[in-house]
């Protein structure tokens, strides 16, 4: 990629409601006292579902176009119930035991448009789920709270920056679930 050329580092993602990511914080904060780590602030908490790195800016019109393009379900629920930790990444993280048929549908689905339009993804599997604490021990016990419903009505395409505070994530566009219409930013 040429140093000159602006780019960005972007990722398509599921975004919670206030309530399910102030629950999540809350969660990650109480993990926090036994695993230890960096606790993602409640802002930036999300569901990853394709991750494409390093993008030119010019191309942006181009990852739109790929989002449109993509046969999006209809709304559906996520039961967040289950706690993991990766210990490869000192990371602990919310998902579901079982996820819907729709979440993988939609992350197979973006996956397969935009490989189609020449976007390099990485080959990792798709495994959903939001991190909650970064450089945590494992933890001893997993406490896992009943946690507001959440009703994944839309996809948001994400740009990633890294501040000394953390990183920061600025939404830069959404669409609806179904209809695939634009929704204000
Ligand atoms: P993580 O939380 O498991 O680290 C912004 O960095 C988002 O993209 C995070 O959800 C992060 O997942 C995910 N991400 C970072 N690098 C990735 C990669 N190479 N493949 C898939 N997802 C990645």
């Amino acid at each position: 990629m040429g140093a000159e050329e602006p780019s960005l580092r972007l990722f398509f993602a599921l975004w919670p409601p206030n309530e399910v990511a102030q629950a999540l914080h809350q969660l990650a904060r109480r993990m926090a006292g036994q695993s230890g780590g960096r606790v993602m602030a409640r802002d930036t908490l999300h569901l990853t579902l394709a991750f494409l790195g390093q993008v030119h800016t010019r191309r942006l019109a181009e990852l739109r176009a790929a989002a449109e393009a993509t046969p999006l379900p209809g709304a559906f629920d996520l039961t967040l119930d289950h706690l993991g930790y990766w210990r490869h990444k000192h990371l602990l993280w919310a998902g579901c035991t079982t996820p819907p048929t729709a979440l993988a549908t939609l992350a197979r689905g973006l996956g397969e448009t935009l490989r189609a339009r020449g976007f390099s993804l990485e080959a990792r599997p798709f495994h959903p789920h939001l991190t909650l604490l970064r450089k945590a021990a494992q933890p001893l016990a997993f406490e896992v709270p009943i946690l507001p419903p959440w009703r994944v009505t839309e996809l948001v395409l994400v740009s990633s920056r890294t501040t000394p505070q953390g990183p920061h994530y600025p939404r830069l566009e959404r669409w609806a679930l179904g209809s695939g219409g634009l929704l204000p930013t």
